[in-house]
């Protein structure tokens, strides 16, 4: 190992996919003074998730975790609890193996590119990213419905105590904001939820009505209210480095094994996240049949980042 240490971070690693299964091996620090980001959807199952970052937390100096929708999702097996109650179950367990959550002081980054507050959020969505701008929620979902896009939160998360996702959402918002706002405001920050904070990087999806489960109206100044140097996001499945009002936004997803057996996987895939990179990390090019790729290290083609 040489070099200096470096922010580093990853999402959507999805273990309990039978090919991302030994995913974790090839996640490694750089330097041994390296900190690891991880954005959620580790996985679903508890011991999934936790047994990951344990591995993880042995090898980089700090593990900074936040949860996705798919560590919210309960399955039969979960005795009965709802989501919120299972979240509590995660911080706690990710307490006891050294894991920094969203409930804890917010980490003060003082290595290279350095000080930077890192701070792990979580937001959740509040369906206010309409197909029409405007539109009620109801008549949102309902659109959506029609045309067979529901997200699998829909039957997966319990919020109880909280009526539906987007109250939950609402108590997690004014709850963050507190916290930021008492951040010492010497130091920018670098704001991490699993959820983008903006709706932009949404634009691309294929189905626009997945847009009302990736995130909510409320964040879209946070990059420029809470002076941040980096936001760090993944849920999307689309890996990719976008600038938005001078911020860089980092989607720093793995993907599930289909998605990323066609289109290849970022190398590598703990993206830098602080010192700033020279250049952006993922390169999307088109192959021969013209099909969106990721550059393997190295390679030459037309930058498709351009095209968008
Ligand atoms: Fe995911
Ligand atoms: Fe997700």
């Amino acid at each position: 190992m040489t070099g200096r240490p470096s922010l580093r971070a990853v999402s959507d690693l999805h273990v309990g996919h039978r090919g991302n299964a030994h995913v974790i091996d090839d996640i490694r620090p750089v330097h041994p003074g390296d900190w690891l980001i991880v954005a959620g959807d580790v996985a679903e199952k508890t011991d999934h998730v936790v047994g990951a970052l344990e591995r993880l937390a042995d090898r980089f100096e700090r593990v900074i975790w936040v949860p996705g929708n798919h560590e919210l999702w309960i399955a039969s097996d979960d005795d009965g609890i709802t989501s919120t109650t299972k979240y509590d179950r995660l911080v706690d367990a990710c307490r006891s193996i050294g894991v920094d959550t969203p409930e804890d002081p917010y980490p003060l980054w003082t290595g290279p590119g350095g000080p930077a507050w890192v701070v792990p959020m979580f937001l959740l969505y509040d369906y206010s990213w309409t197909r029409s701008p405007g539109q009620s929620r109801a008549s949102a979902l309902a659109g959506a419905r029609e045309r067979r896009v529901v997200a699998s939160d829909e039957f997966l998360i319990d919020p109880a105590p909280y009526p539906d996702a987007a109250a939950w959402c609402a108590a997690r918002l004014v709850a963050t904001t507190t916290r930021l706002a008492a951040l010492d405001p010497a130091h920018p920050t670098v704001l991490v939820n699993h959820w983008p904070l903006l709706r932009a990087p949404t634009e691309v999806l294929r189905h626009p009505d997945f847009a009302l489960w990736c995130g909510t109206d409320q964040t879209a100044d946070w990059h420029r209210r809470y002076r941040a140097t980096a936001s760090v996001y993944g849920h999307l499945h689309i890996p990719r480095t976008t600038v938005h009002d001078s911020v860089r936004f980092e989607e720093v997803s793995l993907g599930y094994p289909r998605e990323w057996a066609a289109r290849g996987r970022p190398d590598p895939l703990a993206r830098q996240i602080l010192p700033v990179p020279d250049h952006p990390q993922v390169r999307w090019i088109r192959d021969r049949d013209g099909l969106p790729r990721i550059a393997r290290p190295g390679e030459d083609g037309p930058d498709l980042e351009e095209e968008r």
